[in-house]
């Protein structure tokens, strides 16, 4: 089973106006809500796949009832932590004539300890062999080690963890001994202290990780990932298109990555699947979406090299 973790999850509001005028009255054209946030859209591209996955993280309040009642109407099953502040809402306000997109970014209610204790009695119930992705940063009253220490106790269960965080956090997720870690390759200059852009470099700095992380995915935006192992070493390189939006790519590239290993596929195959789900997501305005017709189609396209 795959599990996803969102510790921030969020309500996402995009609202449509011809053009907004400030100091008056708006009338919005059409307004959309969905339930967003990085292991949710991880889960979505599974779900997209025809596959299972359980997403688990916090919600409160009003928003995080709508969030939990749209993941669910979404087909996608979740057992979220309450807690007693409110999830946040973010505000898009879209203006049609000018093609702009404005985001009002509410900060996120911290989660206090007692909650804290509550999610961990909810991940002690993940049964051996599952993946858990944890993705995305880590909100107010959590510790940065938070990760890292989550990673320690599903270790012990033979859980496999796939992390895909940047600085404080993805250096001691590393510490920890995480299955696979996924870094863009801003996140791996971050994580080994060195500006790294090219695919001799990436595999030089990356040689060390491999002392405690079994496999690195370095996504490369347009040319595609990097897999990485003590035994593999393979650059997986998808077609040109035409892109929309990139947002959310490296969320659809782990959702596919993680559903094939899940379903037995090895390595190759999994990140040939990964970046063909980063691709097609590329092709939607919306974070991470993608579409099986586009992901099938990009994949007999995406070209699968040994280095
Ligand atoms: N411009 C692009 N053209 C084609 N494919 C792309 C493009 N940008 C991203 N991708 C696909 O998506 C995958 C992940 O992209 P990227 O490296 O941008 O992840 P990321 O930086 O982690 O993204 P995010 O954090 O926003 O989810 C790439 O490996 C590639 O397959
Ligand atoms: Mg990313």
């Amino acid at each position: 089973m795959i599990y996803t973790i969102t510790l921030a999850p969020v309500l996402e509001r995009t609202l449509d106006v011809e053009e907004f005028i400030y100091d008056d009255v708006n009338h919005v054209i059409s307004e959309n809500r969905k339930a967003g946030g990085k292991g949710i859209d991880v889960s979505r591209v599974i779900k997209e796949l025809g596959g299972y996955s359980v997403a688990l993280g916090f919600v409160g309040g009003y928003n995080g009832r709508e969030v939990e009642g749209r993941v669910v109407s979404e087909g996608i099953v979740c057992n979220f932590t309450p807690t007693s502040g409110e999830t946040r809402m973010d505000i898009v306000v879209n203006q049609r004539k000018k093609t702009m997109q404005t985001l009002l970014s509410a900060p996120m209610s911290p989660v206090n300890p007692i909650e804290t204790t509550a999610f961990y009695s909810r991940i002690k119930d993940i049964p051996p062999e599952s993946y858990v992705v944890m993705v995305g940063s880590i909100p107010e009253g959590l510790a940065q080690a938070f990760w890292a220490q989550l990673i320690a106790v599903l270790r012990e269960k033979r859980v496999r963890i796939v992390l895909d965080a940047d600085n404080e956090p993805l250096k001691q997720g590393v510490e920890a001994g995480p299955f696979l870690i996924k870094p863009n390759i801003h996140e791996l200059s971050r994580l080994v202290g060195k500006n790294v852009r090219e695919i001799e470099e990436i595999i030089e700095e990356t040689e060390p990780l491999l002392e405690r992380v079994e496999y690195v995915v370095v996504s490369l935006g347009a040319r595609g990932a990097l897999g990485l192992s003590k035994k593999e070493r393979i650059h997986a390189v998808p077609p040109k298109v035409n892109v929309r939006s990139s947002l959310g790519a490296g969320d659809a590239l782990i959702g596919g990555l993680v559903l094939a290993l899940d379903g037995g596929a090895d390595f190759r195959e999994a990140l040939g699947l990964g970046v063909s789900c980063g691709t097609a997501s590329t092709l939607t305005s919306g974070y991470a979406s993608c579409f099986r017709g586009d992901i099938d189609e990009i994949r007999k396209q995406v070209l699968m090299k040994n280095i």
